[in-house]
């Protein structure tokens, strides 16, 4: 049995939900599967025997601690069977929804001293009662700029939670690699 660490960077939760999806669907194989945030510093990384990292898009980018973390682990993270999945609203659409056409995860790529062994792409939610006045202009912004819904009463979750649990099964076969 691996043991197997899902790290999430998230503002809204959905990363730690998708990551919850993970280790209930790694429980269920067999793994055990622990999920934490990627800010706990309590954490020994190289305890596990395989890394998970899932983490949001705000404003065009992942939280810096994500490369920060990756910076620091980047050696045990290429050691290791490592893995990596991004959540944005820009996924929604099926032309951006890949590792090979998601313009943030390419662009994440291209700036990381990691390269994950397993990448995901997972479109995330839009609940413009959840954001503050800032936050729903900005959003209203993104959203007119992407052709996405700019009702302010708009709340939709775009996540495809089968692709979630295909890449739940990837995760294991790779943590058994
Ligand atoms: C303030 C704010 C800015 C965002 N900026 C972007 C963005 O630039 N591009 C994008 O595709 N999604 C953007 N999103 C959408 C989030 O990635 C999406 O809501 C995701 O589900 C958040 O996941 P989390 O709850 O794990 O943080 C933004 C969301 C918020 C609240």
């Amino acid at each position: 049995m691996s043991k197997i660490l899902l790290l999430y960077s998230s503002v809204y939760g959905l990363s730690k939900r998708i990551c919850e999806r993970l280790q209930t669907h790694l429980a269920e194989k067999g793994q055990s599967a622990e999920v934490h945030a990627l800010v706990d510093d309590t954490l020994d990384p190289a305890a596990y025997d395989a890394i998970v990292i899932g983490a949001s898009i705000r404003q065009g980018k992942h939280n810096p601690s994500v490369l920060a973390f990756v910076q620091k682990h980047v050696a045990l993270l290429e050691a290791k069977p490592s893995a990596f999945f991004t959540v944005n609203l820009v996924a929604r659409k099926p032309h951006k929804n890949t590792p090979e056409t998601n313009p943030y995860l390419k662009r994440f790529l291209a700036t990381c001293p990691w390269q994950p062994k397993l990448l995901g792409v997972f479109a995330g939610e839009l609940d413009y009662s959840r954001y503050g006045p800032v936050e729903r202009r900005m959003m209203q912004l993104v959203m007119w700029i992407n052709k996405g819904p700019t009702d302010p009463s708009t709340r939709v979750q775009f996540t495809n939670w089968s692709e979630v649990e295909r890449f739940a099964g990837r995760v294991e076969a790779l943590a058994r690699s």
